[in-house]
């Protein structure tokens, strides 16, 4: 994996509208948000995802959005205040030693990692926190950049979240080559 931290400034090229013609957050995510529910978002960005994360959890819900760098998470607590969203947004700003969830152990519904495990320095720790973090029977969804990350690597980092415990969906083809949903069982 390449575990370069993506520079500030590609923040902004992440968060044009044009993307939404080929990665639609409603399309992506819509499936699995609903009303009212925590979700936790690490490498949140500018808030690509945010935003629209925040709508579809409604006023009842949350959105934990974590990020390493201090520039990302203000840029994405300017747009979420301008959008009337940033009372369901909570930014957390973290060192590169870990995710700093252990406060909401079980607490997440759900959990996305868009275009991240391929930039953190231990996927096996990052999704092990995760993992903690989620309800029994709640689910990951994992997005990385084909530029960036092969489909060896992909698998790869798939595997990683299976020994920690997580089971992979079998999931359309319509969502495309690097995609995971991996949910938390128990037995
Ligand atoms: C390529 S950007 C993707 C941003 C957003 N998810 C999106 O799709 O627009 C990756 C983000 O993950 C953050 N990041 C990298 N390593 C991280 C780590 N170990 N923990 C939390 N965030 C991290 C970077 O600072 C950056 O904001």
């Amino acid at each position: 994996m390449a575990n370069r931290v993506c520079p500030h400034w590609v923040g902004y090229l992440l968060i044009n509208p044009l993307r939404n013609l080929f990665e639609n957050p409603n399309k992506i995510l819509g499936p699995f948000v609903q009303e009212g529910m925590t979700v936790l978002e690490p490498g949140c960005g500018m808030g690509y995802f945010t935003l629209p994360l925040a709508r579809m959890v409604g006023p009842k819900g949350r959105i934990v959005a974590v990020d390493i760098q201090s520039k990302m998470l203000s840029a994405l607590r300017r747009r979420a205040q301008k959008a009337g969203l940033l009372d369901r947004i909570e930014l957390r700003h973290i060192r590169d030693d870990g995710l700093g969830v252990k406060d909401i152990s079980g607490k997440v519904d759900f959990a996305v990692a868009l275009h991240v495990v391929h930039e953190v320095p231990d996927p096996s720790s990052f999704y092990t926190e995760v993992w903690q973090t989620l309800k029994q029977g709640s689910k990951l969804l994992v997005v990385e950049p084909k530029g960036h990350v092969s489909q060896d690597q992909f698998a790869a980092s798939v595997a990683a979240a299976e020994n920690v415990g997580f089971v992979s969906e079998v999931l359309s083809k319509k969502m495309g080559g690097r995609v995971a949903l991996l949910i938390k069982k128990t037995n």
